[in-house]
């Protein structure tokens, strides 16, 4: 069954086609971040317009990636939230519409649950439930317990700035520009493991919940000079991506223990981290999943995997289906 996912809920117009929720056949993806870098951030309205212009193009080279038409596609997906109202508003109304006129089931797909569904594509080994899924991105920071196909349950999140949000303000304090977390990862790569600067771990109240904004705001006082001597900016970033990738592996390893887990799970665009990456898979007791760096990120490929176990689930959007930009995950 080939689905064809479509995703608009930030920056990045992308299409995917994937074969029966595990095989890759095209994912294009098209990015919006030199549009928004002169901002030092995405801005909504600009996202949008980017999307409208963009959505017809990106599907048209996805088609020719998959060597199919209109035609060769079983269903269609999109994502319905989280987001950005405006930028997910585009990625529906068209899905709608191209569904509509091919006569061709919509499935709606929570943007975090696609996330997951990145972990399996491509991967002979499926999911090993009960799987232990650390979602880390732009705008969340999740531990989540997934007993089985669409069922989650979250164990914790973050309290205040999402992991990436971190790593995008602390870059924005070394003037790494954005998006900072390939910057800051770049940066502290080069710097080594070992750094003198020893910054906090955030106690939080939730066992299996993060927090990131006091560590940035350490980091702000240190680049001002309030607290003595400013370290270098590489030391700087070496100490705060091991802070931030000590509190996520941490957590992740005693809630995977906790609840029996067979397999941790680590996906969303701060899954691209080479630090997280490496340490997890040190640390963990049990096999580490980790989708390519070009999945990690936002993508259409990781819509369509998804969907098609909620499909299977018998979920198919109405033609009155509408964005939520708040949706959760579990
Ligand atoms: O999942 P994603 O593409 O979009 C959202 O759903 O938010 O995640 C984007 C986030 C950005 O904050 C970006 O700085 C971060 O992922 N990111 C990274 C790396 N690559 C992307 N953070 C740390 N290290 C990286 N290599
Ligand atoms: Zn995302």
């Amino acid at each position: 069954m080939r689905i064809l996912g479509i995703e608009t809920s930030c920056d990045e117009t992308a299409f995917g086609v994937v074969d029966g929720g595990r095989r890759l056949i095209a994912n294009i993806v098209s990015s919006q971040v030199e549009l928004h870098a002169e901002y030092g951030g995405v801005v909504p309205e600009l996202a949008s317009r980017k999307h409208v212009e963009a959505v017809i193009p990106v599907l048209d080279e996805t088609l020719r990636q998959a060597g199919c038409g209109l035609d060769g596609l079983d269903a269609l997906a999109v994502t319905y939230g989280p987001g950005l109202a405006g930028a997910l508003l585009v990625g529906v109304n068209f899905a709608k519409a191209l569904a509509w006129s091919l006569g061709l089931p919509l499935v709606p797909v929570n943007h975090l649950e696609g996330h997951v569904y990145a972990a399996w594509l491509d991967n002979e080994e499926g999911p090993r439930f009960p799987s232990l899924v650390l979602i880390v991105s732009g705008g969340h920071s999740d531990i989540v317990l997934m007993e089985g196909h669409g069922r989650y349950q979250r164990l914790g999140q973050t309290v205040d700035d999402a992991a990436g949000e971190a790593f995008d303000k602390v870059a924005r304090l070394l003037g790494l520009g954005f998006p900072g977390g390939p910057a800051v990862d770049r940066l502290a790569a080069g710097h080594g493991r070992a750094t003198s600067v020893k910054l906090p771990r955030a106690r939080v109240y939730g066992e299996y919940d993060f927090s990131f904004s006091g560590l940035k705001s350490k980091v702000q006082r240190l680049v001002s000079g309030e607290e003595g001597e400013t370290p270098e900016a590489a030391e700087l970033a070496a100490a705060f991506q091991e802070s931030v990738v000590d509190s996520l592996v941490t957590k992740a390893l005693a809630a995977a223990a906790e609840n029996g887990a067979r397999e941790i799970v680590l996906v969303g665009g701060v899954a691209a981290n080479s630090a997280l990456r490496a340490t997890l898979a040190e640390r963990s007791h049990v096999p580490v999943v980790v989708p390519p760096p070009a999945l990690c990120t936002d993508n259409g490929a990781m819509i369509a995997a998804c969907a098609y176990y909620r499909f299977e689930a018998g979920n198919v959007a109405p033609l009155s289906l509408d964005v939520e930009p708040g949706l959760k995950i579990g």
